[in-house]
């Protein structure tokens, strides 16, 4: 790999192989693997749910990715610009792609203001206050002042990485976050499995239940993929857009999704055994939504020895995985402010903060002062999530694939791969792009919009 700076163009760029798979993999690994995937991967039959997942990604993910780093390379654009420059007539996929990340990034970085809380109450020693029926989390939820002062750190940790520029932030801080948590999360893991009964829980989450297959686990498996790779929401065109030409697109795609699996493989092999020892093998304990990170961890950390330092080195594991996420989500939407509107990437940080800060307190009030109003039944923060995960991205997927596969053909992303060297996968990329991801992402919004997993 090598290291040598050849920054492209004066929109600046990543300076190294290393810090492109790092930072790409830094939005790829996020909440969704700490949080989600266990969740899922025990629901859904264990290891036969990460026999699909893994299939799913050597193929449908690579595919996906390829195409989204490949269109970024090329046409050197923010999201808006790289649609717009392949076929005219597609702009407002652009747009709609662009509104993925302006929704999501007030939202998550509400959620990354909650894990930012429950660090600081493990570092301090009040981790074990945590502990117990629920109530701590639904106090601090509930009530607008402290989960906002949290939000507004968040969202300042982000903007400040992001206001330092490509290669001096985003580069820089990945490539020490990236590898802090990698350690933390493999000696995390250790630790758990030597805790008495913890081998029957890890049996539970790598053994395959074949009876619990259906055309559900891989639907599941399949959402699940799309979200964890950030894709459909120009993050990929965006960091793409600064790779260097010299770097192995093929070859970096294939180095992101190992980080990405093995980080959410990894996270399973904490969560699924340690709630297991706590909940003496009762697979229910596993439930997901908030109260599993935010109640039953708690719990699982206060009942084990060393429970303290284990819930600290947890949170800030999670608190750098969520942070590197929201990095790419800012990080895209000031691309567009900056290219669309000539405005400096400050100026232009500060704006999306300001509008973050505006959108992300409904999040916060729909869990407090006005926890009474709904959207179409649901609370903002889940409303939020639901249309942009179900609805929004999988069009943009869908979409993608029509423009790649029939309109500007394969070839266009195929060209850009070959760039510096053989496509090993082409056959298989052309495929998947023409015809199985297009189903793929038709199954998901279907199965989103009609059926409830
Ligand atoms: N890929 C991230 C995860 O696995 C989720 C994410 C979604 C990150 C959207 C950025 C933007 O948690």
């Amino acid at each position: 790999m090598s290291e040598e700076k050849t920054v492209t163009a004066e929109k600046g760029g990543f300076g190294s192989r290393l810090g492109f798979i790092l930072a790409a993999a830094g939005s790829a690994v996020g909440l969704g693997n700490i949080w989600r995937f266990p969740y899922l991967a025990a629901k859904y039959g264990g290891g036969i749910f990460l026999l699909v997942y893994l299939i799913l990604t050597v193929t449908f993910g690579f595919a996906l990715m390829t195409t989204e780093i490949g269109i970024g390379r090329k046409t050197g654009k923010s999201v808006i610009g790289a649609y717009s420059s392949i076929n005219k007539h597609f702009a407002p996929l652009g747009w709609l792609a662009a509104a993925v990340p302006v929704i999501i990034l007030p939202y998550y970085c509400v959620i990354g203001g909650w894990v930012l809380k429950y660090m600081t109450a493990f570092i301090t020693g009040n981790g074990t206050a945590a502990a117990g029926d629920g109530s701590y989390f639904s106090n601090f939820i509930g009530h607008a002042a402290q989960p906002t002062i949290f939000f507004c750190i968040f969202v300042a940790l982000t903007a400040l990485v992001v206001m330092l520029g490509v290669d001096k932030g985003i580069e820089r801080v990945s490539k020490v976050m990236m590898p802090v948590l990698f350690v933390l999360i493999i000696g995390i893991g250790i630790y758990t499995l030597t805790l008495p009964g913890a081998i029957d829980g890890l049996i539970y989450y790598v053994k395959p239940d074949f009876s619990a297959f259906s055309i559900k686990t891989v639907i599941a498996a399949m959402g699940q993929l799309f979200y964890s790779m950030s894709l459909a929401m120009g993050i990929m065109i965006t960091y793409g857009s600064y790779m260097r030409k010299e770097d192995h697109l093929e070859g970096s795609v294939r180095n992101i999704e190992i980080f990405d699996t093995a980080v959410a493989f990894l996270a399973g092999l904490i969560i699924v055994p340690s709630v297991f020892v706590f909940s003496g093998g009762d697979a229910s304990a596993l439930n997901a939504g908030p109260s599993l990170m935010f109640i039953t961890l708690p719990n699982v950390f206060e009942s084990m020895v060393g429970g303290q330092i284990v819930g600290t080195a947890f949170f800030v594991l999670v608190s750098l995985a969520a942070l590197t996420s929201s990095i790419s989500l800012m990080e895209t939407v000031v691309s567009i402010i900056t290219e669309k509107f000539g405005i400096k990437r400050i100026p232009a940080c500060l704006i999306v903060v300001g509008v973050s800060l505006l959108v992300g307190m409904l999040s916060v009030l729909g869990y407090s002062n006005w926890s009474e109003v709904t959207i179409f039944g649901y609370q903002f923060l889940d409303f939020f999530d639901f249309v942009s995960n179900n609805i929004m991205m999988p069009i943009v997927a869908l979409v993608t694939c029509v423009l790649i596969g029939f309109i500007a053909k394969t070839k266009f992303v195929e060209d850009e791969v070959e760039v510096n060297g053989p496509f090993k996968s082409k056959v298989l990329y052309r495929v998947m792009v023409k015809y199985i991801c297009p189903i793929c992402m038709l199954v998901i919004l279907f199965s989103s919009l009609f059926m409830k997993l």
